[in-house]
């Protein structure tokens, strides 16, 4: 069962990512969860609950649409949160692979077109949502601004090289991240901004990389959101500005 007792109170959460493998899995625990009283559960794809979770539980879910790319629609969905401060914002999108972009294997396959939609998409869009949600985040006691990042942003742990445009989009996030985890310190002292790195997770972002992967490295996304909520529960406001993998250790710049 999952908790996050630490917050001190019922939890208003935001997931930005519904549709996605593990935004749905953290949809799903957030709901079963007792010590949250609401989710937005905003998607750019229509998004449909599992139809056997509990009603008492779907009562607690609002759907909404948001699409990343666009500065307005996410302003247009800032406007349609509810007035309770929200706890804990997640935000759950990412782009790897689509029918435009193909992660590089080498630098002869770098193109402009796809590095600017991986780095919109994965680094300035979570930011634009930090920035037009925040109005909106509780000042009192614990909360949490988290984004979805990758261990292949790290700069250091960088041994295999390829993959440029998503390495450095994970990366700039990261720096990104940081920064507003300086900037928030002086009007929100009690938010905690990181990124999460939810290790190898069956979605259909990895589906075509999985060929090498540990079977037990391969989590489902019900597994990774559970581990992801378990680390949400544990930072504090020292830990603002890092980047920590699903088991709580630190992922290195
Ligand atoms: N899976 C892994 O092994 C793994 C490992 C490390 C890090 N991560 C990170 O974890 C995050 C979630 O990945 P996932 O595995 O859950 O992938 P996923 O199942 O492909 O989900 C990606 C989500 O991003 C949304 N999205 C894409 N473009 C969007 C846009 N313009 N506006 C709004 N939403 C948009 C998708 O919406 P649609 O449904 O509308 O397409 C979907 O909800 C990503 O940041 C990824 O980099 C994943």
């Amino acid at each position: 069962m999952i908790s996050l007792q630490s917050f001190g109170r019922n939890l208003n959460a935001v997931v930005v990512g519904a549709s996605g493998g593990i935004g749905s899995a953290l949809v799903c625990h957030l709901l079963a969860c007792h010590d949250v009283n609401s989710v937005t559960a905003f998607s750019r794809s229509e998004y449909s609950i599992d139809e056997e979770i509990p009603a008492e539980e779907r009562r607690k879910l609002r759907c909404l649409n948001i699409d990343l790319m666009s500065e307005g629609s996410i302003i247009g969905a800032s406007a349609l949160l509810e007035e309770t401060p929200i706890d804990l914002i997640i935000v759950a999108t990412g782009i790897l692979h689509s029918t435009e972009v193909q992660p590089e294997k080498s630098l002869r396959t770098l193109e402009s077109d796809s590095f600017s939609v991986v780095m919109q998409m994965n680094a300035l869009a979570p930011m634009l949502v930090a920035k037009h949600f925040l109005p909106r985040v509780n000042k009192q006691g614990k909360s949490v601004f988290v984004a979805l990042s990758a261990r292949v942003g790290s700069i250091s742990d960088n041994r295999l090289g390829g993959w440029y445009s998503y390495r450095a989009s994970k990366a700039a996030l990261n720096m990104l991240l940081k920064t507003f985890s300086v900037e928030s310190r002086r009007t929100h002292p009690h938010l905690i901004v990181a990124g999460l790195h939810p290790g190898t997770v069956n979605t259909r972002l990895s589906q075509p990389f999985q060929r090498n992967v540990d079977p037990e490295k391969l989590f489902s996304p019900p597994q990774s959101a559970g581990y992801l909520l378990n680390v949400i529960d544990l930072l504090d406001t020292k830990n603002s500005g890092g980047v920590f993998a699903w088991d709580r250790g630190p992922v290195e710049a």
